[in-house]
């Protein structure tokens, strides 16, 4: 059953408001974690936890709550939807101000929004057969350049996702000064002679907790790895391209600009790391 937990209240997701002059509402001002849970278990839920810190320090909310106490609210609020696989969303906003303006108000409490709701397709097990590599195009990365902080302003990540799905594909892949940043809700990886290459971490990219737990999976796999820039034209000579995120996992790209990436299929290492993956996510 989907879930809220509003400033201290637990009711029906349809039943929760926001006042108009909450600053997530009129200005975005606010950061999101989105967590997994698989059988019950919030997945990298300490990762999670963390990343939701960083970003609240980066836009100078304080945090209102210790991990601890972030940890045992999102348990609760699991085990109060009574859900198995399910997605746990956290949303800080600055909070309520008196009246809409730029400036901040001195003392503001911040809004505290967690909701769990049901993900039937999270729970994906090894050696998926239903997995269909995405369609993807490029776009320029119009974003801002503060893409580490994991913000409620994703107007420009709706633009995109609008533009990618209006042309028939699942998502655009974006480049800022010819190199590739990542996708507009995952990260993106390579294959290119034999090694798996992601965009290095900076304040152009979110540090996603998929893309860590995948290159630890790829390291212990004796998978060559590399964090470096990639160009745009190697995205085309990739022998395989594939995006993480806590949504979608990891998952393979087939078709870029109408290119096919290999085969077009679900390549080698996909394989190799999707099935790590799931056996890493068994074991929690
Ligand atoms: N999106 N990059 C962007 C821009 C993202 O929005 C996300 C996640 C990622 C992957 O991060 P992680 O592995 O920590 O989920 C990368 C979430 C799932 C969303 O907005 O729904």
């Amino acid at each position: 059953m989907a879930i809220a937990y509003l400033n201290g209240t637990w009711q029906a997701i349809e039943d929760a408001k926001i006042p108009i002059l909450d600053r997530g509402f009129m200005f975005g001002d606010g950061v999101y974690e989105v967590i997994p849970v698989y059988d019950g278990k919030a997945f990298l839920l300490a990762e999670h936890i963390q990343r939701l810190s960083l970003s609240l320090a980066e836009i100078k909310i304080i945090n209102p709550m210790d991990d601890a106490q972030w940890a045992e609210l999102v348990l609760r609020a699991v085990e109060k939807s009574m859900e198995t696989n399910a997605i746990v969303y956290i949303q800080v906003t600055r909070g309520v101000a008196t009246k809409r303006e730029h400036v901040w108000p001195e003392g503001i409490s911040p809004t505290i929004l967690i909701t769990v709701t049901a993900a039937p397709g999270l729970a994906r097990v090894y050696a998926d057969t239903t997995v269909k590599p995405y369609t993807m195009i490029t776009m320029e990365d119009f974003r801002w350049q503060r893409g580490h902080i994991k913000t409620t302003s994703l107007l420009a990540a709706g633009l995109i996702k609008n533009a990618a799905t209006a042309q028939g594909v699942d998502d655009a892949i974006l480049i800022r000064a010819g190199l590739v940043t990542e996708s507009s809700s995952s990260n993106v990886f390579i294959v290119i002679n034999g090694v798996f290459v992601t965009p290095p971490k900076s304040c152009l990219i979110l540090h996603g907790i998929t893309r860590d737990l995948v290159l630890m999976l790829a390291h212990k796999s004796d998978i060559a790895v590399e964090e470096r820039d990639i160009e745009e034209a190697e995205l085309y000579a990739a022998s395989e391209v594939m995006v993480t995120s806590s949504g979608r996992e990891l998952w393979p790209v087939g078709f870029i600009n109408e290119r096919a990436v290999g085969d077009g299929m679900c390549g080698p290492v996909w394989k190799m790391l999707d099935a790590s993956f799931q056996v890493y996510k068994e074991a929690q």
